[in-house]
This record gives structure tokens, C-alpha cells and sequence, in this order.
């Protein structure tokens, strides 16, 4: 039968289990979840205007992605996931401030934790884009 001290010590180990399993968790995610976690926020709050375009008519409907297409008339892509020089300082500028059309997100929207992200999964887009 089991004793008071064998039950402790399966209590224990189970709970050190717990705890290692928990503990990667807390600190910074490893890469690849960190990018999947910027791209579900990305699809979330930026696509509807800053997504790869155009739509299926053809026309530019993607207003982030066609203002910034005419601002940089290919000196830089349009699509925010080509580019490579947007990093998550200059994307918290942006994001917490807006630009003409482009509202701005508070961080009970958009913390910083998920404009951390959004950079690491544009930056792995970006990289992913033939050229
Ligand atoms: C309602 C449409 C809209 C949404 C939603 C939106 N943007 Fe924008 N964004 C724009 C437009 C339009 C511009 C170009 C602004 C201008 O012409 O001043 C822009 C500009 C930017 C720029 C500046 C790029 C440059 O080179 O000047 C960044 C960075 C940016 N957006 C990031 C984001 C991110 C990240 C999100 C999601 C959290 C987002 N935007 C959501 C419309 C939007």
C-alpha cells in the first residue's frame, strides 16, 4: 500500500514536470512561435489594408499596401510582409501613433509584446520572398 511519503515524492515530481514544462513559456518564446504569434496578429489588425495585393478584380483595394506601393514607386515593396527595414521600434512608432489613413491601435488593442512579434514574422516573410 501506498505510504504518505511515496505519495509526496509522485506529488513532487509531478509538479517539477509541471513547473519545467510551463517554464519555456515565460520566457521570450522561441523563434518560431514568436513568428506565428506576429503572423496571427498581423492577419488580425493590419491585413485587411496592408496585405499582399491585389484583390481578385485587380484593383488595389489594400489602401496600406497601394499608399506606400505609390509613396515608394518600387524603391520598397508595398506589402509591409516584403519589407526588410521595418523593425519593432519603427513599427510601435506607426502603430501607437497612426499615419494619415492608417488609425492608431492602443496597447488594450495591440500591446508591445505583439508589435515585437509582428516584426519577427515580417522580418521571416521578408526573408522567405524570392527576389
Ligand atoms: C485602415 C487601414 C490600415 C490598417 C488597419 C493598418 N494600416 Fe498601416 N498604414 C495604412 C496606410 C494607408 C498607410 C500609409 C500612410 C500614409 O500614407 O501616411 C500605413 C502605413 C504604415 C506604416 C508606415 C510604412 C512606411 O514605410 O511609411 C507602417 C509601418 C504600418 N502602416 C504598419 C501597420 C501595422 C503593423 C498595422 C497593424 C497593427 C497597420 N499598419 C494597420 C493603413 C492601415
Amino acid at each position: 500500500m501506498p505510504t504518505i511519503p511515496h505519495l509526496l515524492l509522485a506529488t513532487t515530481g509531478l509538479a517539477l514536470a509541471t513547473l519545467a514544462s510551463a517554464l519555456p513559456a515565460q520566457g521570450s518564446p522561441p523563434a518560431q512561435q514568436e513568428v506565428a504569434r506576429g503572423k496571427a496578429v498581423f492577419a488580425r489588425h493590419c491585413a485587411a489594408c496592408h496585405g499582399r495585393g491585389p484583390g481578385d478584380d485587380g484593383s488595389a483595394h489594400l489602401p496600406g499596401t497601394a499608399a506606400l506601393a505609390a509613396r515608394y514607386q518600387g524603391s520598397l515593396p508595398g506589402a509591409l510582409e516584403e519589407r526588410k527595414d521595418l523593425d519593432a521600434e519603427t513599427l510601435l512608432y506607426f502603430v501607437r501613433h497612426g499615419s494619415g489613413p492608417m488609425p492608431m491601435f492602443r496597447k488594450t488593442e495591440v500591446s508591445d509584446a505583439d508589435i515585437g512579434s509582428i516584426a519577427a514574422y515580417l522580418a521571416a516573410s521578408a526573408a522567405s520572398v524570392r527576389k
